[in-house]
């Protein structure tokens, strides 16, 4: 009870309150500046540290204050009435710890679906509300600022944290995270969106140089950041890890300062990624606000720099007074009651209706939805064990994950479970065996491999297939921060080939349908194996009620209507980018350890050769075949699009089109709008994506007109030589897609010419 008083004493800025003292709930931050020491400042802009289980400082880990096991804190002056605001991951929900020493309640969050799912649902309501729910937890749980959400561009198929990320293309990026920031904050507490910028891949990301050419940077790698500040105003921003053209984004003025706040128009705050960078007194001058977790070492920089004069005071006021403007907006000034009991019920439901407009439906030979089937013979050691989400700070602490197992028992289904103890007790050892192989190199932030599949003799196959009405077989992929995937992890295994050719074989032989479910977080391998079952699923990481939600969509609860935000390549050496990315290089730099610079290609730094053909636009300039495109997912009904109009005035670019469900089941369609630009002098995409929307739930042939709108300059390439956003006249084509390579109709309309200066920043060296 003492210590209950006592924190809310400092809670609300009393502990320490002298009188006559300002008061930074009830002052101006100006004038609590003025109140405020040069040590005070100091120890304002790194956070309070970090210790790990031992002590030491620990890169990925856990406070014990306020709210066991967040992220962060910052550093509390009572007697200004400053207090420690509580910063606390996701993505996919709010990472604390979920139960504390001597304390029986229990502080679990909800595990929502994993930002490439909520970005395959094309659609930014859903993203929004899905947010709320997200920052509920947050508020209710007592912490100030969620470190969400995370947009970087999927660069790569196998960066280790892409299933954080939302697309390869930097407008549903930017667009997903706008919505999924409005989201949040509605519930009074901030954001931080991360990683800014250029974190692409995950070996040696605390010292890799991504050497990008500045229109590759504003097209692709910033442009998304750029969406969210403009149309989300983020509390805060997270720079990231890397560096940039030879110096740590935390350290470049130009980015933070130049083109972030004085282009842009940010008003928040910017805080470093955790241990991020290597010069606090540079990282200060930059405008990084806060260091974070916080260091002894960062506090004696930042002095040694102002007496030596290599800081100022004044820049030290800049990121001070940028604290102080985040704190006073915080829960934790006004004294926000936190009840601990945020709606874990509700967010059960929405995480569970989300997931479903997520999944995205590769191929179906007339086999889902579900009809006449009572008897579901699983197999895949993922349909026993699923997924949630990946591993590292994007882990959630659930009370649960619900199997494809249970989701399909739920849905009252007859599951043969004569082997789930056999596979449940092999995941377990697999996983003993590897946690024992990693020995003192083991974290339980690193992803543990997914076991190898067991293959049943055919004896057993032929009897289940006689038994059963249906298979289901499903295969999982999971990863987390510091490590990329590998090429292995990229392809089905030896085993999980045997176990889809011997399923498949077995049930076809009777004339009976296999389903494949991929519980992944990142691209995977399909060109040589997705003709082989009757139905591919992809189901992503669909967060704790995956099951559920799975088994909603193969029995068509809903149709499904998510479509991929990234291509699916045939080859992984396809992607562009793939000539110059880490594929397969163990560094042995985990954590924050950093490695002498040796040179190494795609190690110390990375060649971003591809410039700005990531994606589909490489796809589409190379002409290449692919596995699926960006943009593709089926449904169980079909869509006519008609009466296509485009109007542009110079300030917006309208777009309409009608769909209609042509179909004989409710769905709804996701529409992308591409464009495609006349001659220019600069080097042009094929097309690229400006603006998509979403229809509501049609029913059979109901129709809905679809507006899809966006600035006018959007229209622009940045021209490197002018240093500016450049808009040739002519006339452009305006192409209404169900995928990247699936066009149903265009119109032309006309640009005039348009230049917007750019500051001459962010150069390659
Ligand atoms: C991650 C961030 C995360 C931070 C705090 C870092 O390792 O890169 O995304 O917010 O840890 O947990």
């Amino acid at each position: 009870m003492k210590k209950l008083l006592l924190l809310s004493a400092t809670v609300l800025g009393l502990a320490g309150c002298q009188c006559g003292e300002p008061q930074l709930a009830t002052s101006s931050v100006k004038k609590v500046l003025k109140a405020m020491t040069l040590e005070e400042k100091a120890r304002l802009v790194i956070g309070m540290g970090m210790p790990d289980s031992n002590g030491n400082s620990a890169a990925v880990g856990a406070t014990q204050d306020i709210v066991p096991g967040a992220a962060g804190t910052t550093y509390a002056i009572p007697r200004l009435g400053i207090p420690s605001i509580v910063l606390a991951d996701g993505p996919a929900g709010l990472r604390i710890n979920p139960t504390r020493p001597g304390d029986d309640q229990t502080y679990y969050c909800t595990h929502f679906p994993i930002g490439t799912l909520l970005a395959s649902t094309w659609n930014q309501k859903l993203v929004e509300n899905v947010g709320f729910a997200m920052g509920e937890e947050v508020h209710e749980y007592g912490a100030d600022v969620y470190l969400a959400p995370a947009l970087n561009i999927h660069r790569h198929p196998l960066n280790g944290r892409n299933f954080e990320y939302y697309s390869e293309d930097p407008v549903v990026a930017g667009k997903t995270a706008a919505a999924y920031v409005r989201g949040v904050q509605r519930n009074d507490v901030g954001t931080s969106v991360k990683h800014f910028a250029f974190n692409n891949q995950e070996t040696n990301r605390t010292a890799n140089n991504a050497i990008i050419s500045p229109r590759a940077q504003r097209e692709i790698y910033l442009k998304g950041f750029e969406i969210t500040v403009k149309e989300a105003a983020p509390w805060t921003i997270m720079s990231s890890y890397n560096k940039l053209n030879g110096t740590y984004t935390s350290q470049r003025k130009d980015l933070l300062t130049t083109v972030l706040r004085d282009e842009w128009g940010f008003q928040g705050l910017v805080m470093t990624d955790w241990f991020g960078g290597d010069n606090a007194a540079e990282q200060i001058a930059a405008g990084n606000d806060m260091l974070q977790p916080g260091t002894a070492l960062q506090y004696e920089q930042i002095m040694g720099a102002l007496k030596d004069g290599s800081l100022s005071e004044k820049e030290l006021d800049v990121c001070v007074t940028r604290c102080l403007e985040l704190i006073k907006r915080s829960p934790k000034v006004k004294a926000y009651p936190y009840n601990n009991k945020p709606n874990l019920e509700a967010h059960a439901a929405v995480t569970r209706q989300s997931a479903l407009e997520g999944m995205v439906l590769l191929e179906n030979k007339g086999v889902l939805p579900l009809k006449d089937v009572k008897k579901v013979a699983v197999f895949g050691c993922t349909s026993f064990d699923f997924i949630a989400g990946g591993t590292g700070s994007g882990n959630v602490n659930r009370a649960y994950t619900v199997s494809l197992l249970d989701g399909l028992k739920n849905a009252g289904f007859q599951v043969d479970e004569s082997k789930k103890d056999a596979y449940l007790k092999h995941i377990a050892d697999e996983e003993a065996a590897f946690r024992a192989a990693q020995g003192e190199n083991y974290s339980p932030f690193y992803p543990v491999p997914r076991p190898s599949e067991l293959v049943p003799n055919l004896f057993e196959l032929a009897a289940s297939a006689l038994k059963n009405d249906i298979a289901i077989i499903t295969f999982g992929r999971n990863s987390g921060e510091f490590f990329d995937r590998t090429s292995a992890d990229f392809s089905l295994s030896e085993s999980e080939k045997k176990l889809l050719g011997g399923v498949t074989k077995a049930f076809h032989a009777l004339g009976k349908k296999v389903v494949v479910v991929l519980n992944v977080g990142g691209v995977v391998e399909t060109a040589s194996w997705k003709n082989i079952p009757d139905a591919v699923l992809l189901a992503w990481q669909a967060g704790q009620e995956g099951g559920n939600s799975v088994t909603d969509i193969l029995t068509g609860v809903e149709s499904p209507s998510g479509k991929l935000p990234m291509t699916f390549p045939v080859n992984l050496m396809d992607a562009g980018s793939s000539a110059n990315f880490p594929i397969d290089t163990d560094t042995g730099v985990y954590f924050t350890n950093r490695r002498e610079d040796v040179g190494q290609k795609d190690v110390d730094y990375t060649r971003y050769e591809e410039g700005i053909y990531v994606g589909y636009r490489w796809f589409d300039k190379k002409d290449m075949a692919v596995s699926y495109p960006f943009g593709y997912g089926l449904s169980y009904t079909t869509f006519a699009y008609s009466e296509p109009s485009v109007v542009n005035d110079g300030n917006t670019v309208t777009a309409t089109v009608t769909v209609t469900n042509t179909g004989s089941v409710a769905g709804k369609e996701a529409v992308q709008l591409y464009v495609s630009a006349p001659e220019s002098n600069l080097d042009k995409p094929v097309k690229e994506l400006k603006a998509y929307g979403k229809t509501e739930k049609l029913r059979p042939g109901e129709s809905e007109i679809l507006t899809l709108t966006f600035p006018s300059g959007e229209l622009a390439s940045f021209d490197e030589e002018k240093s500016a956003w450049v808009v040739d006249a002519g006339t452009y084509t305006f192409l209404f897609g169900a995928s990247s390579r699936d066009i149903r109709c265009s119109v032309q309309a006309d640009a005039a010419a348009s230049e917007v200066p750019a500051h001459r920043v962010l150069l390659m060296e």
